[in-house]
């Protein structure tokens, strides 16, 4: 089967791309720039925009899934820098508009989605959410701000994808990844972090932990046998920050947090944070108050359907975290 993968040049891309090369598959990578984790793959790219703006962009586009069977919409942002609403809009809203359009033109017979989380409701871990769960997201995310953009433009996505017609699209939505091939890194960052220092406090909350060679096969499922316009949460083990960091800790050989971070300490932080911001506004990304806040949150989910419908595997978080130590360590990160 021959595929179009966007953001192969990142965390989740990557792995999807191993394992779509793996069984055989026909890889071609839509990239802005190829990098590292491109070099020795047998993939063909195109450096089309993701985003056309004019005709001739949209011919690109058109000519990069031409003889695609299926889409893997990879490619995402999070960031809170200035541009980052519109890059979060440009990549989730118009760029999956942009790919199920040439989808049709080109007759694509499906897309996979790859949303997050944020849009799938939680609960505790006794009962933990699942795609069905009720999301109110002012309450949570807040009115503005990135997290709230990020949340509004890959729930956009979804709807826009999953109403579209033409093609079958099927969306899915990892929870906290671990893994290898962490490139920027996204999700390692805290595994780095307690690597080269001992971090001393812990979030008061948790989540739920997939493995990143678990979130590519879902992936191919999705793509094999996923129900279109159904979405599939992508989460494993539901660990409080507490629990997750203890492994990491005894993986990355240093001692365990263990103090409680307060959220009033926490939020006294975070508001002199703003302050540096709000006295230097094109400075360096600040760390975002509210996903800091969110961290003291228990925010649990299921991903029981995409176990019994995809056959997810279920790779315990340690192995995750080995995977990811020893890549980072490998690419001399450590
Ligand atoms: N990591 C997680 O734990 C996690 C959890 C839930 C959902 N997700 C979602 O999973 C997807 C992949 O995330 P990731 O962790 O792999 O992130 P990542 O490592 O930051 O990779 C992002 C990818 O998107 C590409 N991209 C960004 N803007 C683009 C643009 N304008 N045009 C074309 N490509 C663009 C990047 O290309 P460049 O290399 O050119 O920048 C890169 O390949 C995202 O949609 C993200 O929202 C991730």
């Amino acid at each position: 089967m021959k595929v179009l993968v966007t953001g192969a040049t990142g965390f989740i891309g990557a792995n999807v791309v191993r394992h779509l090369l793996a069984r055989g598959d026909q890889v071609r990578c839509l990239v802005r720039k190829p990098n590292a984790l491109l070099d020795g793959l047998d993939v063909e790219l195109s450096t089309a925009p993701l985003v056309p703006r004019e005709p001739s962009e949209l011919a690109e586009l058109l000519a990069a899934v031409d003889g695609c069977e299926g889409i893997f919409h990879i490619a995402g942002v999070y960031e809170n820098g200035p541009a980052a609403r519109r890059k979060m809009r440009d990549v989730h809203v118009y760029g999956t508009r942009a790919l199920c359009d040439v989808a049709v033109r080109a007759g694509v017979r499906r897309l996979v989605l790859c949303s997050s989380s944020v849009t799938v409701g939680f609960g505790s871990r006794d009962a933990p959410g699942d795609e069905d769960t009720p999301l109110d997201p002012t309450p949570v995310y807040g009115s503005t701000g990135p997290l709230r953009w990020y949340y509004d433009t890959k729930f956009q996505a979804e709807e826009l994808a999953t109403g579209w017609g033409g093609v079958e699209v099927v969306v899915v939505n990892p929870d906290f990844v671990v893994g290898a091939f962490d490139i920027k890194p996204t999700s390692g960052q805290l595994i780095l972090t307690m690597a080269r220092h001992w971090l001393p406090v812990y979030p008061l909350g948790g989540k739920c932990f997939i493995d990143a060679d678990d979130c590519a096969v879902a992936h191919l499922a999705a793509m094999d046998r996923g129900l279109p316009g159904r979405r599939y949460l992508l989460g494993n083990e539901n660990l409080s920050y507490r629990e997750m960091m203890g492994l990491v800790a005894q993986v990355v050989g240093r001692r365990p947090p263990i103090l409680p971070l307060s959220t009033a300490a926490l939020r006294v932080g975070a508001a002199g944070l703003d302050l540096l911001a709000a006295l230097k506004p094109h400075g360096a990304e600040r760390p975002d108050r509210r996903v800091l806040l969110s961290m003291q949150e228990a925010r649990y989910r299921s991903g029981a359907r995409a176990r019994r419908e995809l056959g997810m595997p279920a790779t315990p978080l340690r192995d995750s975290i080995d995977k990811a130590y020893r890549w980072f360590c490998d690419q001399g990160y450590c």
